[in-house]
């Protein structure tokens, strides 16, 4: 029954009309804050590409973690910067590191909030690459065990969930196997599964200081001309053991998350990437566009496309967004 008959606009009429047939909704469990950790005391300094966001020493994170907790954020996702970098990265397994340091007050702090943790190497490593490096080449088998190691010494201090995003291949497998032979078989892993070689990344990087030193990361991240490869991807990194799966970033790969939803049942998560917070900050500034209608259009999308949970810069607006409403 086409027109005159059928008119979809009957449905639009009202704000009440519209919110009972409104198909995707975005909550506040959906959320997950990104959160920067240095080394050192008392420091809380604003990043500079990415305005509202600091970066915090272990001691300053406490008045942070009531605040995400007060806004009914469940869970935050930890990035640590070391003072000091070797060829191997290996201030990444430092009990006393500020990823190890982070967790164990979080945990002591706020119990309820729940601790995931980035395991790759790039931030700790001199020459910014994600595994260990022979001349120009990033080897795979040998980074490995670095991983195993991170992975190892966050959960020891506490993470609810450990988050591989380096793209080594066979990564999930080892740490999955390292967690379990240490007595962490109840430890999800969230795998960055199908993660881009992206420039939507640059703020991040200025962020964490992990732009690699000569190079760039296409030898071990995904081409983004990709779809098929994404779905292997993701497969792949189930049958490892992923308890989540990642498709990262969000924005400019709604078509990838749409096929990795329909070709699997785990839950999904799409990390909405630096660049993408920062062009929407950038441009409102400017007055060019509603920064916070364009923030909840965007973390829409990404629901609608199919992702179950959402890391973002935004959350902390958004929550704020949504508890208003
Ligand atoms: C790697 C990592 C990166 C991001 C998250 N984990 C950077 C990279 O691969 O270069 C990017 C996140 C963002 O841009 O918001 N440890």
């Amino acid at each position: 029954m086409p027109y005159p008959e059928e008119r979809l606009r009957r449905l639009r009429r009202t704000e009440s009309l519209r919110r009972l047939v409104q198909e995707t909704t975005l909550t506040r469990d959906d959320l997950v804050y990104p959160l920067f950790v240095v080394e050192g005391r008392a420091i809380r300094e604003e990043i500079s590409s990415l305005p509202g966001l600091y970066r915090f020493s272990a001691d300053r994170l406490a008045s942070e973690a009531d605040e995400i907790q007060e806004l009914g954020i469940p869970a935050v996702l930890l990035f640590g910067i070391p003072k000091r970098k070797d060829p191997q990265g290996s201030t990444a397994w430092k009990k006393n590191g500020p990823v190890q340091q982070a967790i164990r007050l979080l945990k002591r702090h706020a119990p309820g909030l729940i601790v995931m943790t980035d395991v790759c190497l790039c931030e700790y490593t001199s020459h910014g690459h994600c595994g260990l490096v022979q001349g120009a080449e990033v080897l795979n088998d040998p980074t490995l065990e670095a991983l195993c190691r991170m992975a190892l010494s966050h959960a020891e201090a506490g993470a609810d969930l450990v988050a591989p995003s380096d793209m080594m291949d066979g990564r999930i497998r080892a740490i999955r196997r390292a967690l379990d032979q240490a007595g962490f078989s109840h430890l999800p892993i969230m795998s960055y599964a199908a993660k881009f070689a992206s420039a939507f990344y640059g703020p991040f990087r200025e962020a964490a200081e992990s732009a690699p030193a000569f190079g760039d990361r296409r030898s071990y991240q995904m081409d983004p001309p990709n779809r098929r490869e994404a779905v292997r991807e993701v497969l792949l990194d189930i049958e490892e053991g992923a308890d989540i799966v990642m498709v990262k970033p969000a924005l400019a790969y709604l078509d990838i998350l749409r096929e990795v939803r329909n070709a699997c049942r785990h839950p999904l998560a799409a990390y909405n990437v630096s660049g993408e917070y920062a062009m929407v900050k950038a441009a409102a500034a400017r007055g060019w566009i509603d920064g916070g209608r364009v923030m909840m259009e965007i973390l829409l999308a990404i629901k609608r496309a199919g992702a179950d949970l959402l890391i973002t810069y935004f959350a902390k607006e958004a929550a704020r967004a949504l508890r208003a409403d």
